[in-house]
């Protein structure tokens, strides 16, 4: 009786802390720059894993603007572009031969972005020299899509650091404005019902949907908690002000 009952709890337990399930981003399985050279992470100068990112062309890399977003002790001011690097071309950033380190010649965030949770979380940051890699154009949300990055396994482990990907359903507006209500419909989107998702170290990284950009990985509560979707930048709404 007794085990049971430790068992039903430590079941709880994991529900509650939203412990890890598989593997990760969270859920997900091993990725390659081979199949999406576009996929960027974006990283100190020193080396660490700030961010994910996609180049729209070959020197413009979008992400979110909470990732050029340096937190200080009163005020969220922007990063400093060369305190930004883009690694390009690599599928282990452990690794230091594959692909490329660019450096960031200028940070635009959106000007509306105040903080993550109140949406217009995108920035483009253009490259001090063009990338020879595959770019991916911006598209129009689906029935499901394909998050990608380097990001957190499980809500406390440390950051992959090796590409990874998951598909992941997107919600109608409906069910993303029950679950967040914060949720702006038209410029978010939402995917995920558990199990697999995003994580710490995968904002700012792509959602694809046939191909094309749609979404950027923004917030969650967690990370693949049971019935708690992933809240991305929906990036069709933003197509007149990116340019692109
Ligand atoms: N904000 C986090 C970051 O800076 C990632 C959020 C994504 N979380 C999620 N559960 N989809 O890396």
């Amino acid at each position: 009786m007794r085990g049971k009952r430790t068992a039903v709890l430590a079941a709880a337990i994991s529900l509650v802390s939203g412990a890890p399930t598989a593997q990760a981003i969270v859920g997900g399985e091993p990725g390659s720059v081979a199949d999406t050279p576009w996929v960027v992470a974006i990283t100190t100068a020193d080396g660490q894993l700030i961010c994910g990112g996609a180049l729209v062309a070959a020197d413009k890399v979008v992400t979110a603007a909470h990732c050029a977003t340096a937190k200080g002790a009163i005020t969220a001011t922007q990063r400093a572009p060369e305190q930004l690097r883009v690694v390009a071309g690599r599928t282990d950033l452990r690794t230091k031969d594959e692909g490329v380190v660019a450096e960031v010649a200028a940070v635009w965030r959106h000007p509306e972005y105040r903080e993550v949770t109140g949406g217009d979380d995108v920035a483009v940051l253009t490259l001090a020299r063009p990338l020879p890699h595959r770019t991916i154009a911006v598209g129009e949300a689906g029935d499901e899509g394909v998050v990608l990055g380097y990001g957190r396994t499980a809500e406390n482990s440390p950051p992959a650091m090796t590409l990874r990907k998951a598909t992941v359903p997107i919600l109608s507006d409906q069910e993303c404005l029950r679950k967040e209500p914060g949720y702006r419909q038209g410029a978010m989107l939402c995917a995920g019902r558990g199990g697999k998702d995003a994580c710490t170290g995968d904002s700012g990284g792509p959602l694809v949907v046939r191909g094309r950009l749609a979404g950027v990985v923004s917030f969650g509560r967690g990370c693949a908690r049971p019935a708690e979707p992933g809240v991305y930048t929906r990036l069709a709404h933003y197509r007149q002000v990116l340019g692109f």
